[in-house]
């Protein structure tokens, strides 16, 4: 067995001490946007603290809690606080709560990010569905040693967005007349925001918005074949010839600002499944 096998099954292992759910959709919401929490009627709601080999989250914005219970009627897990790459933890530790997920039977998940947008067409509060991503990472989760019973050495990445989930999700914000945009997002390290050269980089080579999140998570429910629905909520406008700076708060408050539309969409998506 590996020890990232191992570690699975420890984190499995105590989890079943406290749950006998069997979740089929996993959740994880991104910086401002933990609103959705509130519609899910819990069972249980474990710290990441508990729970063997989750990291701990760093960033005051993000609560670290494992939320089990229903939504839609679908048996649901949700992470309250994601981890990052910025904050110091590896590839595999920020993907780690994935590989826990699918040993709990997840197939499906649904994943949210604040982000900056670099397609003029788009305004700030705009929610985009993710349809494809760039990783300028400069790290991959699944570097060293595979392990054959996860997933493939080298994993397919012709839809890594589930193009079945964005016509469900395109339907429904449609049937509730919200906005939707599509587009690719990028990953970057960060914690810094971008230079203005780098964001018209980052848009020359095909982005829509960019972020420092969700890739990392994606790359491995790619390895783990589970389907994914990404959606990022643009919360400042990054034209590099009209760049105006950005505070934390200013993000938050528009994270917060377009969640419940986003929260809306994601449970009547959960309910659809
Ligand atoms: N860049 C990177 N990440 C972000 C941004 C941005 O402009 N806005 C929100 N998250």
């Amino acid at each position: 067995m590996t020890p990232l096998r191992a570690q699975i099954d420890d984190a499995v292992k105590f989890l079943r001490t406290k749950t006998s759910a069997a979740p089929s959709v996993g959740i994880i919401l991104g910086t401002g946007l933990g609103g959705l929490v509130k519609e899910i009627a819990a069972e249980i709601v474990i710290d990441y603290s508990e729970i063997p080999h989750f990291p701990v989250s760093t960033v005051e914005s993000h609560k670290g809690k494992l939320i089990f219970g229903t939504l839609g009627g679908k048996s649901i897990v949700a992470m309250q606080g994601r981890f990052h790459y910025y904050e110091g933890y590896t590839m595999q530790q920020v993907t780690f709560p994935v590989r826990v997920m699918k040993a709990l039977g997840v197939n499906t998940l649904l994943i949210s990010n604040a982000a900056g947008g670099m397609n003029p067409l788009f305004t700030k509060g705009d929610i985009m569905l993710i349809t494809d991503h760039i990783n300028l990472l400069g790290d991959n989760p699944l570097i060293g040693h595979n392990d054959d019973t996860l997933g493939p050495r080298f994993p397919d990445m012709t839809e890594p967005y589930t193009h079945e989930l964005i016509a469900l999700a395109e339907k429904v914000a449609l049937d509730q007349k919200i906005r939707l945009q599509k587009g690719v997002f990028v990953a970057v390290s960060g914690p810094n925001l971008e230079t203005r050269a780098e964001y018209r980089f980052l848009r020359g080579i095909g982005a829509d918005v960019v972020g420092m999140s969700t890739v990392p998570e994606v790359i491995v429910a790619a390895h783990q074949s589970m389907r994914v629905l990404g959606f990022s909520i643009m919360t400042d406008e990054c034209f590099p010839d009209a760049l105006k700076p950005v505070s934390l708060q200013e993000v938050i408050a528009v994270a917060n600002a377009a969640e419940p539309k986003l929260t809306s969409i994601m449970k009547e998506v959960v309910a659809r499944l």
